[in-house]
């Protein structure tokens, strides 16, 4: 006799929610992580979790950019972990880790990590995430609507206001489908600023709109850092925005990998690309 195993899928809201959450800013080391959350991540797992007990309805890739924030990368991580978790969905943290020496590229980075993390898994949602800024709300769900979504739209050190009606930095969550519709992020931005506005005016010229939860959800803490100079040339940059999306982005991605490692509690990938000469 054959046995059939049926398993339902996850419920869309979990009923592990409690809403506001507060933010543990005690710094701990790895060591201490890894052994809190043993008994979810094996030793190689790179962050991959899901439901034992039912379907996920999402699988979702967490994606980092990521450089020189290692007390940020410790806090999110212990946030983050007890966050996505509870939400019942399919995920695996993604730290994108750009070299020493050049120019930091927030975009190219979670272009690769996209190009990276699809090699794992048949990912169907992906939320681009800054490792300073930990969500204060767990009703805020991780997964892709139909729409792009700003997640990360009412944050402390801008008084939880929304700064402007494009801004797209931060968090934000995207479908595959659609994300390989604007040809990822444009790989032109080196140093501070302007990236996540191209990608919103791609998002924009594709007739997708920018959507957001309600603010008592979508509020985020920003992890306190100094902040980088921005970068004059984002400017010129994109007034060329509707110029170049065909032709700069994922289709013409270029990188190296440094180094791959499966870690207990992220996938760590270091890589390095060419950069032009002048920047300012
Ligand atoms: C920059 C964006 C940034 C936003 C909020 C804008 O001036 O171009 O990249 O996300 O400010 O800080
Ligand atoms: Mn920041």
């Amino acid at each position: 006799m054959c046995q059939i195993i049926l398993t339902s899928f996850c419920p869309f809201i979990s009923s592990h929610l409690s809403g506001k959450l507060s933010v543990d800013e005690n710094v701990q080391t790895y060591r201490d992580l890894e052994e809190k959350y043993s008994s979810f991540f094996g030793p190689e797992s790179g962050g991959h979790w899901k439901p034992k007990d039912c379907l996920p309805q999402s699988k979702v890739a967490i994606i980092v950019p990521y450089r020189d924030r290692d007390v940020h990368l410790r806090l999110f991580l212990n946030h983050m972990h007890e966050f996505l978790r509870k939400q019942l969905i399919e995920y695996a943290i993604y730290i994108i880790e750009e070299v020493p020496m050049i120019p930091f590229n927030r975009a190219i980075l979670m272009n690769i990590g996209y190009k990276e993390a699809i090699k794992d898994n048949d990912w169907d949602c992906f939320v681009f995430h800054d490792v300073d800024l930990v969500p204060e709300d767990d009703r805020n769900l991780y997964h892709c609507p139909y729409y792009p979504r700003h997640m990360s739209s009412n944050v402390n050190t801008f008084g939880y206001v929304l700064p402007y009606k494009e801004i797209l930095g931060g968090v934000t969550a995207i479908s595959k489908e659609h994300f390989e519709k604007v040809n990822g992020f444009s790989n032109s931005y080196f140093g501070w600023g302007g990236e996540d506005d191209d990608f919103a005016e791609r998002v924009l010229l594709h007739n997708l709109k920018i959507i957001r939860y309600p603010d008592y959800i979508s509020r985020y803490f920003m992890l306190a850092h100094k902040k980088d100079v921005p970068s004059k040339q984002r400017f010129n940059l994109l007034e060329s925005a509707k110029k170049r999306f065909k032709t700069d982005g994922l289709n013409s991605l270029q990188y190296r990998i440094e180094s791959k490692v499966y870690q207990r509690l992220f996938s760590w990938i270091l890589v390095s690309f060419d950069y032009p000469i002048k920047i300012d």
